[in-house]
Formats: C-alpha cells, sequence, structure tokens
C-alpha cells in the first residue's frame, strides 16, 4: 500500500480525502500551516476513522521544515492541496499568492526531487479553463486564456511548471484534477466547509446567512442568459470529490492525466438557495444586487474522461450537500 503525504491535509478538501484514504487503507500523513484550518481537524478524523494521521504543522515555504518531514518519512506519493483560494484577496495581494501558490509547490517539488518522491497529485481548478466558446469544459481545451485573477493564474501557472518537471524526468508521475464547485460536508457531521475569516464562496456565505453571522446573502445578478438569470455551476460534493483522490492512486503513470472532476449537471444559485431551504425548512434571506466582476454566466465539467478512465462518477446530489451542510453546522454550533 502506498504511503502519503497530504500537504493542507486539514483543509476542507484535504480533510475529506484523507478520510476516504484512510477508510481505502491507505497510510496518510498531513503537513499544514493552520492558515485556513485547525488542528482539531485531526481528532475529527480520527473519530471517524478510528485512525490519528502523523501530523506537522509547516510551511511549505521553509524548505528546512519540509525536507525534514522528508528526510525522517518515506512516501509514495504527495497529494497537494495547500494554497491560498480567495480570489478577491488575490487581486489586492497578488505577490502573496505568487509567493505562496507557485514557491510552495516549487519547494516541494524540489524536495519531493531530492528524496526519489515521483508521484504527485495537484488540486487544480476550472478556473484554469479561463475564457471558453462553449459552458461544457473538456480537458482538451485550451487553458489559461482570460483567467479573470491571480489566484485563477497560480493554478495555471503550477499545472504548466508540474508538465516541465514530467518532462524533465522520466520516472515522473502526476494528476492534474480540475475540481469544480466542491460543496457538502461528510455525512458524520463533524469535518465540513470551515474557513477562518471571511469566506468568498456561496456555500460557505450561506452557511454563515442561515446561522445569522452574516445578515443577508447578496445574489451577484439575476439578468444572465439563464433560464432564472443566475449564474449556474457545476457544485459536486466533497465526499464524491475526495474519492476521486482515491481512484488516482491506481492511475498514476510516467507523465502527466489530466481530469475534471465534475458532475456534469449544473445548478443556478437560486436552484442552490431553494436545495438549502428545502434542506433546513427555513427561509434563506437573500437579496439581488449587481453582478460580481469575473462571474462568468455558467459552466460546468465534461466528466466523461474520468468516469471511463478512472471509473469514477459523482454519486451524490445536491440534495444530499445541503443536509451535510447543514448537519455540520448543527453540529458545530457552540464549538
Ligand atoms: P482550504 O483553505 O480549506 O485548504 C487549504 C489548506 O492549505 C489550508 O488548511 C491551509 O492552512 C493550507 N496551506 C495554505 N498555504 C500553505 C502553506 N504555504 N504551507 C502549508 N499549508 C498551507 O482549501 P480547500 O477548499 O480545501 O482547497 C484545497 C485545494 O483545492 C486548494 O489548492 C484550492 O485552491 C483547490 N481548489 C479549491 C476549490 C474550492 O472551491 N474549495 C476549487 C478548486 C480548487
Ligand atoms: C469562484 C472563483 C474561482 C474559484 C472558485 C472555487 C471568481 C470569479 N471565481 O468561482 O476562480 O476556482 O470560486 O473556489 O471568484 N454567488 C453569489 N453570492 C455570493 C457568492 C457567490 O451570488 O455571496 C454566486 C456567484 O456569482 C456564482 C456562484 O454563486 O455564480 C458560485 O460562486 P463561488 O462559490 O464564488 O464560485 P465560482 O464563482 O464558481
Amino acid at each position: 500500500m502506498k504511503k502519503i503525504l497530504a500537504t493542507g491535509g486539514t483543509g476542507y478538501i484535504g480533510s475529506h480525502t484523507v478520510v476516504e484514504l484512510i477508510q481505502s487503507g491507505y497510510e496518510v500523513d498531513i503537513v499544514d500551516n493552520l492558515f485556513n484550518s485547525k488542528a482539531t481537524v485531526i481528532d475529527e478524523i480520527f473519530k471517524i476513522t478510528g485512525k490519528k494521521p502523523k501530523f506537522f504543522k509547516a510551511d511549505l515555504l521553509n524548505k528546512e521544515e519540509i525536507s525534514e518531514i522528508f528526510a525522517n518519512n518515506h512516501y509514495d506519493t504527495v497529494l497537494h492541496f495547500a494554497g491560498l483560494k480567495a480570489v478577491g484577496e488575490s487581486v489586492e495581494k497578488p505577490l502573496l499568492y505568487y509567493r505562496n501558490n507557485i514557491e510552495g509547490t516549487v519547494n516541494l517539488l524540489e524536495i519531493m526531487q531530492a528524496h526519489d518522491v515521483n508521484e504527485i497529485i495537484f488540486s487544480s481548478s476550472a478556473t484554469v479553463y479561463g475564457v471558453q466558446e462553449s459552458p461544457e469544459y473538456i480537458e482538451t481545451m485550451q487553458t489559461g486564456v482570460g483567467i479573470s485573477n491571480p489566484y485563477g493564474r497560480t493554478k495555471y501557472f503550477i499545472e504548466e511548471i508540474i508538465k516541465d518537471q514530467a518532462i524533465a524526468n522520466d520516472n515522473f508521475k502526476a494528476i492534474l484534477l480540475r475540481y469544480f464547485n466542491p460543496v457538502g460536508a461528510h455525512p458524520s457531521g463533524l469535518i465540513g466547509e470551515d474557513p477562518n475569516g471571511i469566506p468568498n464562496n456561496l456555500m460557505p456565505i450561506i452557511m454563515r446567512v442561515s446561522d445569522g453571522r452574516i445578515p443577508e446573502l447578496s445574489v451577484y445578478g439575476n439578468d444572465y442568459p439563464t433560464e432564472d438569470g443566475t449564474c449556474r455551476r457545476d457544485y459536486i460534493h466533497v465526499v464524491d470529490l475526495a474519492k476521486g483522490h482515491t481512484v488516482c492512486l491506481n492511475h498514476l503513470e510516467k507523465g502527466v492525466k489530466i481530469y475534471n472532476l465534475g458532475s456534469g449537471a449544473p445548478n443556478s444559485v437560486m436552484e442552490i438557495i431553494a436545495a438549502f431551504e428545502k434542506a433546513s425548512g427555513e427561509k434563506l434571506p437573500y437579496k439581488i444586487v449587481g453582478r460580481r466582476a469575473g462571474d462568468l454566466a455558467e459552466f460546468w465539467a465534461n466528466a466523461n474522461k474520468a468516469n471511463k478512465e478512472l471509473n469514477w462518477s459523482t454519486e451524490l446530489s445536491i440534495d444530499d450537500a445541503m443536509r451535510d451542510t447543514i448537519n455540520f453546522l448543527k453540529n458545530n454550533k457552540g464549538k
């Protein structure tokens, strides 16, 4: 069985993936600087799986710390989740994003190379597609054109860096996973999305409106060319997304493979509000405001490649995601 290191493993997607990996029999260590997550996630992972992953509080920007982890532990594969992801902040502080995401990744790749660790699975994003003629994004489309913010560009640049590393090293095996919009929480209610600071994405904002921390949701525009006028996105349950990583561990081959991980079916903002209200039994206060700069009317994944090659597809619905989100919210009240 492969031994895994998950960078950013106490974060939202990382923690759910660590759970799936442990439940599939893998031994997983985590490295995270806890910038956007809490060490208590390790205890929650233990409650769910009965196993406590080894945790290193360390920063990818600190090469000495990370090198020491690799010197003292053997890893077969690195799952690289660690990164900053707030789009608006990246516009205001581009150098912070280039430093953290790109330098962090280059450090990691150098240290992997020094320790003969040749397998990486990278958390990329649908954002690398930029602006396309068709809203159904497929892996063969050109990337990097029309990306509206530095965060998105870090994902595009890192993809290119990993491709170059594979060209230069015959033994290097990489999978780039382009996530669409992750939502939901673990059905146990013990882990979920719990960002430090003010969130930017739709679901964490809805969660804060629901528990009163934010007075109402601002819906960014209802004049888009979609059925109800609000933007449509491909929301994917985080547990389905996590399982997508587990299957990839059996599909690493020399070179670079790229997969979209999405459901293939988009929902509008109004549909998400309705699904949340149905699951919670409560009205969600919202108001329609102007469009958010950089938003596209709609896009979704063509997930045929992952369906066929990985034998992976989403199993959970938006209703499942809303139920699990509400369960997580209830569980975390007063924590
Ligand atoms: P998250 O913020 O919950 O998790 C990222 C983790 O990385 C955090 O725990 C943070 O503390 C850690 N981290 C950041 N910089 C670090 C550094 N220099 N050294 C060590 N640890 C560091 O985010 P997430 O939603 O779980 O996202 C995981 C990955 O997936 C990110 O790379 C993100 O860009 C990518 N992604 C996320 C989404 C989404 O909507 N959530 C969509 C597409 C891609
Ligand atoms: C955003 C980022 C994208 C990133 C992705 C996942 C932008 C332009 N794009 O995408 O780069 O990869 O998050 O991290 O920021 N919405 C509201 N009100 C809100 C928040 C969101 O109406 O308060 C709407 C948005 O207009 C959008 C939908 O909800 O239509 C989803 O928004 P969000 O969760 O931010 O994801 P994306 O816009 O897809």
